[in-house]
């Protein structure tokens, strides 16, 4: 912990709660986002009697919705086919999941309105442009994981039940932020994204290597910044940070879920073919997470961080995670590393 926090030194900045000019949203907002009726519920947030309706704004670095080929999604976990996949590996793994460790952790109060009357002027459109980012990359789990869990439950229905229960977290995590917008009289209509926004196909190759380095990532992202407020308490400016530390063991697990997938699956990794592309995916991945946040520095050192430190530190993380995680992941440690 320390070692990490050492990469990640808090500067001195603005708070959220400093206001400079006074902004006034309209009663109630609610920005479109949505998600087809899956069968996993979200908490919606109490609206108020009127909502205005906002069109979330789609730019090349907008978090996606994904899908894949489920076909051949099918093919990969058949136990008949595949001879790789190691059955009482997902089974361990599942009885993790189905511990859920974070049922009761996701429990708001008072100090979550509180916290948000206090922000005004563009800190609270900075922080409001947090929650809906962070909600709808939260939500996009939701939404892949729901649909493999319900493709693949013939196939294999440990593997199944497992994405299952990461949809079930991932809608845990959505929905957490979006009540966290009820702070600010805003909503995500998640209903209305699910069937109007478009989807990015991927191969599931593809999906694997970007899914398992984004759960990595979120995992360090989400950390460091409970540990760094943690260590800094006069940037804590509201409280959902202070769930991040439960909350990231469950994106740990969903990496680690991803890891077996990827053993499961050597083809994945050791042709010539695999290696460029997962290095290409490697390199999209934190190029986009260090662009995203480049053009978000006001949250950053809003919250006492440096950005490109932030993003070094994490990266740096992530590279070891994947150099230490398991000798089966040999690959991925010479595939991913950019040196
Ligand atoms: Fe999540
Ligand atoms: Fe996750």
């Amino acid at each position: 912990m320390a070692a990490e926090m050492a990469l990640v030194k808090a500067i001195s900045a603005p708070k959220f709660g400093s206001p400079r000019r006074t902004f006034s949203y309209s009663k109630f907002t609610s920005i479109k986002i949505s998600a087809t009726a899956q069968t996993t519920s979200i908490p919606k947030p109490k609206p108020s009697k009127k909502a205005n309706k906002t069109e979330i704004k789609e730019t090349l670095l907008t978090p996606r919705f994904y899908t894949t080929d489920f076909d051949e999604m099918e093919i990969l976990f058949n136990t008949e086919i595949n001879k790789k996949l190691n059955q009482s590996e997902f089974e361990a793994l599942l009885q993790e999941f189905k511990t859920d460790y974070n049922q009761t952790h996701f429990v708001r109060n008072k100090e979550f309105k509180e916290a948000a009357d206090k922000m005004e002027g563009p800190s609270r459109n900075i922080f409001v442009e947090f929650l809906e980012r962070s909600c709808t990359a939260e939500f996009s789990g939701f939404l892949l994981y729901k649909e493999l869990g319900r493709r693949l439950k013939k196939t294999n229905p440990v593997v199944a039940e497992i994405f299952s229960l990461m949809s079930r977290d991932e809608a845990r995590h959505a929905g957490f932020l979006n009540k966290g917008l009820s702070d600010f009289n805003l909503a995500l209509d998640l209903g209305f994204l699910t069937k109007a926004r478009k989807y990015t196909f991927f191969k599931p190759k593809f999906i694997f290597y970007a899914t398992y380095l984004s759960e990595k990532i979120g995992y360090w992202r989400y950390i460091t910044i409970y540990r760094h407020l943690k260590a800094n308490p006069e940037y804590q400016c509201y409280p959902i940070f202070k769930y991040f530390e439960n909350w990231c063991q469950d994106e740990n697990r969903h990496g680690d879920f991803f890891s077996a997938l990827l053993k499961a699956q050597p083809q994945f990794l050791n042709d010539w073919k695999a290696k460029l592309w997962s290095r290409f995916f490697c390199l999209s991945v934190y190029v986009t997470m260090y662009l995203n946040d480049c053009q978000r520095t006001a949250f950053y050192e809003g919250i006492g961080l440096d950005t490109k430190e932030f993003d070094m530190h994490v990266i740096f993380e992530v590279r070891l995670t994947l150099c230490t995680s398991s000798i089966y992941l040999y690959y991925l440690l010479c595939l991913f590393k950019l040196n």
